[in-house]
């Protein structure tokens, strides 16, 4: 594996940092065009705007929607960016993330589906039809150093796994966030004038609210982990925390509704404390919160008869439940 050397937030200078890139950026790319895929992340919304400065219209940027995005993503991600002055086009591509992700049960393999749906087909088409030569977009440290050590396959590491781009999907992959963690991250994007809602905004996983179902992901467990997403990040903003989220579990327990047996889902609250996603311990929320979080989840989520509240550290747990 290549070495990567890091820089520490501490040694962050994000002027000297967005110079640098976006002349690197402009020179791997020179005359030819690029592709980057916005998900509204924090990750992806820094490469945007590095990627646009460098490029300007040659970098086109695409918004994909895969069907396991969070509630009213597209909408929220393409609106802020016209203010911004960048273009985002919407790809539907609902139906190849579920028919890709049917009958996979096994975490790895589910984010394998993902990995290879995005990059061989979703990406691949774009990047035939826009005959660009590049794609840019946000892999940052700790996803690599995740990956690597095994511990999960994130969705957007390639070179440090073996795997050259060029071979595997016909096109070059820029990383230019490679260097720097989540707080280095945040820094460039408010350098860069992203606003605060945007450069604050909790992290969330490549592979979507598919890391969030235990079990098969469909259309249907999509849905339900969706809206209790809404819930969760609404009830927990003012906490402050790293990252919150809300899992849907797959197996069902007993529960009652209108004096019957009710054997119902369950969904698990998790709330991060971290720096920089490798170590994290669950946030000490007050019971009252938890119990207005479950009594909405109960109320609003169809079927949930169950809602718990995870306790564990990472490690050994991990912040996603794929
Ligand atoms: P884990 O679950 O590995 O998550 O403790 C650590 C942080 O990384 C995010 N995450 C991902 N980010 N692609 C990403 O870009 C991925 O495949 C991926 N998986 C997890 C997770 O949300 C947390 O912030």
């Amino acid at each position: 594996m290549a070495h990567v050397k890091e820089i520490t937030v501490k040694e962050l200078n994000t002027e000297v940092f967005i110079r640098e890139k976006a002349k690197e950026i402009s020179e791997l790319v020179g005359g030819d065009a690029a592709i980057n895929a916005l998900s509204g992340g924090v990750d992806s919304s820094t490469v945007t705007m590095l990627g646009h400065k460098a490029l300007g219209d040659r970098l086109k940027t695409y918004f994909i929607d895969n069907g396991i995005m969070r509630e009213g993503e597209s909408r929220k991600v393409v609106a802020l960016f016209k203010k911004l002055g960048v273009h985002v086009e919407i790809i539907d591509t609902q139906k190849k993330f579920f028919n890709a992700l049917k009958g996979i049960t096994d975490p790895e393999e589910k984010r394998e589906a993902v990995t290879q749906t995005f990059y061989k087909d979703v990406f691949g088409k774009l990047v035939r039809d826009s005959k660009a030569k590049y794609l840019l977009q946000g892999t940052i440290l700790t996803d690599v150093d995740e990956t690597v050590a095994g511990i999960k396959r994130q969705h957007n590491v390639f070179e440090q796994l073996g795997i050259d781009p060029q071979k595997a999907f016909g096109y070059k992959i820029i990383e230019p966030l490679l260097q720097l963690r989540k707080d280095g991250v945040r820094k460039v994007a408010e350098a860069l004038g992203l606003p605060e809602s945007l450069y604050n905004r909790i992290p969330f996983p490549g592979p979507a609210l598919a890391a969030r179902v235990i079990g098969e992901v469909t259309r249907k467990k999509i849905g339900i982990v969706r809206t209790a997403t809404s819930i969760v990040e609404e009830g927990l903003a003012s906490t402050g925390a790293f990252q919150y989220m809300a899992i849907l579990h797959e197996d069902r327990v007993t529960g009652m509704r209108d004096g019957k047996r009710d054997f119902g889902l369950q969904i698990e609250i998790r709330c991060w404390d971290s720096i920089d996603a490798r170590k994290a311990t669950p946030t000490k929320i007050s019971h009252d919160t938890l119990c207005k979080l479950a009594d909405r989840i109960v109320k609003e989520v169809p079927g949930v008869v169950s809602v718990t509240y995870n306790i564990a550290s990472k490690p050994p747990s991990t912040m996603e439940v794929v």
